[in-house]
């Protein structure tokens, strides 16, 4: 049980501005050693930004920081570190050519002679892999491993430095569902050692199962905290967006039509050469979401990525609205009609550096709506983005802000709202509501379903089954590259997509 008496953090009216913005206002926080507290809250509360400033990323402009009862100044994370402070990021910092052990001890202190020093390393690392649950090939290069195992290393590299207050930004984002089950007994095991874990999530599920007690931020501020037995999802809901969600979408029962995408016999290649696609046949027609189910990586990024146009397949055809589309060519893709919201959209979807506003019109501002005989309209560039602002209510400091102050789930809004916001044909959705808060969430599936009303084909690739059941009107599984089973929702049952996502066939 945590120890209510000796705080391993407290953060006293802990306050970070960045210009306009105050990200953090006052905040006061206490970690106890032996439990895990989750930060709570809407896109854009303040999270991220105050598990920086506790890493030692940022130094706040207000408030003081004891770690383990001693007032300390945290201005680097290498200072955290000592201070037995770990953090893992959505994004790794691992290099992908070593292998794992190499990544685990580059940069710790070493004695003596190399061959003793690996000796004792591997030793360590092996018995830290056996008490935490962390199982991983220590010699494995860092390319080879799943996401999850990548994740095992950022683990173990934290707990290899003595760490023993972990924080953790959206752990599960990235994870299949059996990875999420090993991530959970591995922090279980932790806190019986009496470590310390502070976890972010936008999944209340996860947040309920393995929170001791959960902190709420809005707006910046603490608005509650609350025991985990002395709270439930709903109440957790509403404290977070300040009303209740709707209990289930409305999903209208739409005859489907003709075919707007047809891919046949499609084979792609990975990065390493290997088929990662093999020879698959799929069909989305219009009015209709085809949800594609599936353990990530298995085959859905590099489908993705050949539907966009940036990879090349080495056989079959791809057809929009009967055309064939060129393979290789994303600017064709987008003129047949296709919205892209691609999986790792802070790498392919956004230009950091420019503004929301042009971030909104990367792919349309030669279009006539916004330039007209090669003059831009810039007020009616300045209007779509403050519409787009407003109804996906992006939290931004304005439209001229640049993308990368956005809080990472208001990022992918903007993508959201910009591939939302066209006429599309065909609209190719992988992953869309990963790291969006529950508001966020239900506003981007209402969407979603209310585009389908409108005549267009739908594929959503997800490996949420939440989010497949919500939205889909047939399920797709792909296992391995190829397609274990095609079902309409009224016959699907999730046993059955289960079965066929980890390979299993009737
Ligand atoms: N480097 C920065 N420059 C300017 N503004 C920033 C910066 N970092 C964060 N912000 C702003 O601070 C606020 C809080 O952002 P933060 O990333 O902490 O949110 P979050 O709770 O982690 O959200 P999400 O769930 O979307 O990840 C946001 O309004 C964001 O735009
Ligand atoms: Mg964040």
């Amino acid at each position: 049980m945590a120890d209510k008496a000796n705080p391993v953090v407290t953060m006293r009216s802990v306050t970070k501005r960045f210009l306009d913005v105050t990200a953090n206002n006052k905040i006061n926080f206490e970690l106890f050693p032996g439990e895990i507290c989750a930060l709570l809250g809407e896109n854009g509360a303040g999270k991220t930004t105050l598990m920086n400033i506790l890493f030692g990323y940022y130094t706040c402009d207000e408030g003081e920081i004891f770690i383990k009862g001693k007032k300390t100044e945290l201005t680097s994370p290498r200072d955290a570190i000592s201070q037995g402070i770990g953090m893992i990021h959505q994004h790794f910092t691992l290099a992908p050519s070593q292998t794992v052990l190499e990544n685990i001890i580059i940069s710790t202190k070493s004695s003596k002679g190399l061959f003793l020093d690996i000796k004792a390393a591997t030793e360590k690392l092996l018995h830290l892999q056996e008490r935490f649950g962390l199982q991983v090939d220590h010699r494995a290069r860092v390319w080879s491993l799943s996401v999850g195992e990548q994740q095992k290393v950022e683990i173990l590299k934290a707990l290899y430095r003595d760490v023993d207050i972990l924080i953790m930004d959206e752990p599960t984002a990235v994870l299949a569902p059996i990875e999420i089950r090993e991530l959970f007994t591995t922090l279980k095991s932790l806190v019986k050692e009496n470590k310390s874990v502070i976890f972010i999530s936008h999944k209340l599920n996860e947040v309920m199962e393995i929170c001791d007690r959960i902190l709420i931020l809005r707006g910046g501020e603490v608005v509650a905290e609350k025991i985990k037995k002395e709270t439930s999802t709903r109440e957790l809901v509403n404290l977070m967006v300040g009303r209740e969600m709707l209990e289930q979408l409305e999903k209208k029962k739409i005859s489907t039509g003709e075919a707007v995408l047809e891919i046949k016999e499609l084979t792609v290649a990975n990065d390493k050469g290997l088929e990662a696609v093999k020879k698959i046949d799929l069909l989305v027609r219009k009015k209709e979401i085809v949800g594609l189910a599936g353990v990530s990586g298995n085959g859905q990024t590099e489908l993705c990525q050949t539907l966009f146009g940036l990879r090349k397949p080495q056989a079959g055809t791809i057809k929009i609205e009967g055309k064939p589309l060129p393979p290789g060519d994303p600017q064709r893709a987008i003129r047949a009609g296709m919205a892209r919201i691609p999986e790792d959209r802070i790498e392919t979807g956004l230009l950091m550096d420019l503004t929301v506003s042009e971030n909104m019109v990367l792919e349309n501002h030669i279009s006539s709506d916004f330039s007209n005989k090669g003059l831009i309209n810039f007020q009616a560039i300045h209007d779509y983005s403050d519409e787009l602002i407003k109804s996906f209510s992006i939290k931004t400091a304005g439209r001229d802000a640049a993308a990368k102050s956005l809080s990472g789930g208001n990022m992918q809004k903007v993508i959201l709202a910009r591939e939302l916001s066209g006429s599309p044909s065909l609209i190719i959705a992988s992953q869309p509501t990963r790291g969006l808060d529950v508001g966020a969430m239900e506003y981007i599936h209402q969407r979603l379903l209310e585009e389908k009303e409108r005549g267009i084909g739908i594929l959503v690739i997800s490996d949420d089954l939440d989010e497949i059941f919500a939205l889909s009107d047939r399920i797709i599984v792909m296992y391995e590259g190829e397609i274990m089973g095609d079902i309409t929702i009224d016959e699907a049952s999730r046993e059955q997509v289960g079965l066929w996502m980890s390979g299993v066939l009737k």
